[in-house]
């Protein structure tokens, strides 16, 4: 079997077929669940397990590696991708113990029943030595769970990080040595799943800064022998810099909005505007939440339908709501029959964010030459206003 280091040993599974998570995320490149074995003088450590579907794949890794046994199973993530199967790993190795942090402890019973005994929780900062290894376990919480830890291979100087770094991409490369494909794969993953905890994030890339990391193996995805890569792409998406760019999400029932959104994105693009639209009817959300990452403005498109937006337009508002993209204005523009709410209830979804709101272009019917003028002060305004934030 291939070895990261000599002792650490990768032995979780690929999933090239599956093609959605958590019934929500999209999944274009499948995945992979890393588990690693370290193996130390004194003791061997399971680091993170594979999800359910792929528990015979891991046990026959451990069983081609002749582990008669081990002794700690290390949950750096409750979630089910990763903790799955430790019961089950419990169960054919009865003298080990899962190592989490004291939330993780609650979230192994409460999601696993795993017995309280079989758990040790660990502090920040805790180390466990397993002879000549010594792991040491790091509480970053909120990526994206609140029990979340990184376990730092001190002699070896690999960080496991479980889903923080991760990518829904399989791949029989063990090792990433240029982004490539893996930037899209690990952007489409950070706007997906961390996104919304850029704040946490930020924290706990500085706290990890003076750890001399050599190897960054998360629990999806390459393995990171280039650390930097990886680091300095989430530096930037975390980072409170944003691009010169407007995120449309729209959708259209009687191309009435739709004229309003491409009458925008041209005036937007005379202006030096880039307008990133998607067609909400087709889109896939992990290029929406992609696109959400870096946009200075995001402008949702919708006609009334009844009394209120189109529902993939509020499903859209939503997504935005949540992720809580670092987007600095949004506005909502539209075509209507008769009437109705529907600025209402799209800023109401999106209240709270910390954005400035832009005038509202709402139009009856086909929009006309008047309509369109006002579209042409929006782009004017999103501009200006782009301009302000020292990006146009
Ligand atoms: Fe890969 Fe949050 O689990």
């Amino acid at each position: 079997m291939r070895e990261i280091r000599p002792g650490v040993i990768p032995v979780g599974a690929l999933d090239w077929d599956r093609r959605i998570f958590d019934e929500l995320i999209p999944l274009p490149e499948g995945t992979s669940y890393n588990a690693y074995v370290v193996k130390g003088s004194t003791g061997t450590a399971l680091i993170d397990t594979v999800d359910p579907t792929k528990l015979e794949i891991l046990l026959g890794n451990l069983g081609e590696l002749g582990l008669d046994r081990l002794d700690y199973i290390v949950a750096n993530h409750a979630e089910q991708d990763h903790s799955g199967v430790i019961p089950r790993i419990l169960s054919r190795y009865p003298s080990a113990r899962a190592i989490t942090t004291p939330k993780g402890k609650e979230f192994l019973k409460l999601l696993l029943h795993v017995p309280d005994e079989k758990i040790q929780a660990v502090q920040d900062r805790e180390t466990l030595s397993l002879g000549d290894r010594t792991l040491e376990f790091i509480h970053t919480p909120w990526v994206h769970w609140p029990e979340t830890m990184l376990t730092w291979l001190r002699e070896d100087r690999i960080l496991f990080t479980c889903d923080l770094f991760g990518s829904h991409y399989a791949t029989d490369e063990l090792f990433v040595s240029e982004l490539g494909r893996v930037y899209w794969a690990a952007k489409r993953y950070y706007a997906e799943i961390m996104m919304p905890f850029r704040g946490p994030i930020k924290g706990h890339l500085e706290k990890i800064r003076p750890l001399p990391i050599g190897i960054i193996a998360p629990s999806h995805g390459p393995v990171y022998r280039k650390p930097e890569l990886i680091l300095d792409a989430y530096r930037d998406w975390v980072s409170d810099r944003v691009k010169n760019e407007v995120v449309i999400p729209y959708v259209s029932m009687h191309h009435s909005t739709a004229v309003m959104v491409h009458s925008l994105e041209k005036a937007l693009a005379d202006r030096g505007v880039p307008a990133l639209p998607f067609n909400l009817t087709v889109t896939d959300i992990g290029e929406l939440a992609m696109a959400l990452v870096d946009a200075a403005t995001v402008v949702v498109g919708t006609p009334t339908v009844l009394t209120g937006p189109h529902p993939a337009a509020v499903y859209a508002a939503y997504l935005v709501k949540i992720l809580k993209p670092k987007t600095r204005a949004i506005g909502i523009i539209g075509s209507y029959g008769w009437g109705g709410r529907t600025v209402k209830d799209l800023a109401g979804i999106l209240q709270g964010l910390p954005v400035e709101f832009l005038e509202p272009v709402l139009v009856k019917g086909l929009p006309t030459s008047a309509d369109l003028l006002a579209l042409d002060a929006l782009a004017e305004k999103i501009a200006e206003k782009h301009r302000a934030y020292g990006i146009l």
